[in-house]
């Protein structure tokens, strides 16, 4: 395995491999590799010829008063988990390369980037859709991997891909959690041990919502209420947004019928979490 962070370097490396006809499948990751990132590592080693997995924290997705500064950075550790998976590339660019001064140049997607988690990060999408375009055009792979667990995200990544004529396939995997229902991410390591055990009211919640719509109870206000209740409960959780949403225009039904997101945020303490499912009924 080797670790390029020359961008230059990167795309060489890519356009050589495409003349030899080998197939690369990407995964781009901000690091603190835990195994929500190694499912879509594994799968992109099943489907490709080259595993390229990027790993870049990327300033242009944090707010102001945002963690971009803790945010968990090891790259030796991560290193030897791309390794110990067979990963072929570790693209590790510096932010001096990927915003060079006089940067001006950003991807927009609109409306999808304004609601949910849009609503409280306003600049958070811009700076997603930004990079990734820029790591798919130094990358160039066949087939891009985007992880559930954040589903708006992949939302407006495909939105991105498709208006903007890019020329690759993007997969999206299931929501790797813990055994208790946690929804693994880097930033679950903020959270100290009662935080921890309050964050499982997240999946609590997403259960009780599924087991509604199960049910066929349709109202999403209602289900939205039985989720507040259930969340109140946790002195240390404050809710930034629930909502069942449409999964192409993520504006929210008056019904559940038919493939619906519901997707919350919630804060349990300072930590800000996500988690959501998709409801087929
Ligand atoms: P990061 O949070 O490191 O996540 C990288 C990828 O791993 C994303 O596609 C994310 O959805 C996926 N992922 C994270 N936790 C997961 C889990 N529990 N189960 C399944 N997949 C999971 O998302 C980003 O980085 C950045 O915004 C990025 C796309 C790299 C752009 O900077």
């Amino acid at each position: 395995m080797k670790i390029i962070r020359s961008i230059k370097e990167m795309q060489a490396f890519s356009l050589s491999a495409k003349r030899k006809g080998g197939s690369i499948g990407f995964v781009p990751t901000m690091g603190a590799l835990h195994e929500g990132h190694l499912s879509l590592i594994r799968r992109a080693k099943k489907e490709n010829d080259i595993v390229v997995v990027s790993i870049f924290v990327n300033p242009a997705q944090f707010g102001p008063r945002e963690d971009f500064e803790k945010y968990p950075r090891n790259l030796k550790k991560d290193a030897q988990l791309c390794e110990k998976e067979g990963v072929d590339i570790v693209f590790y660019p510096s932010a001096k390369q990927m915003y060079p001064e006089g940067f001006k140049t950003y991807v927009e997607v609109e409306e999808l980037s304004e609601v949910l988690c849009g609503r409280s990060r306003p600049t958070h999408f811009r700076g997603v859709a930004t990079v990734v375009a820029k790591l798919f055009n130094i990358v160039s792979p066949e087939i891009a991997y985007f992880g559930a667990k954040d589903a708006q995200q992949a939302i407006i990544i495909r939105r991105m891909a498709q208006d903007l004529n890019l020329p690759l396939k993007i997969k999206v995997m299931p929501i790797v959690r813990e055994k208790d229902g946690l929804a693994l991410s880097s930033r679950n390591v903020y959270l100290n041990p009662d935080e921890r055990k309050s964050a499982t009211v997240l999946y609590k919640a997403v259960r009780e919502a599924a087991d509604l719509a199960k049910k066929k109870i349709s109202d999403p206000r209602y289900i939205i209420q039985r989720m507040k209740q259930i969340i109140r409960r946790e002195k240390c959780a404050r809710i930034d947004y629930i909502a069942i949403v449409n999964m192409s225009d993520l504006k929210p039904v008056k019904k559940i019928e038919g493939k619906v997101l519901l997707a919350l945020a919630v804060y349990i303490g300072k930590t800000r979490l996500i988690d959501n499912i998709i409801i087929n009924v």
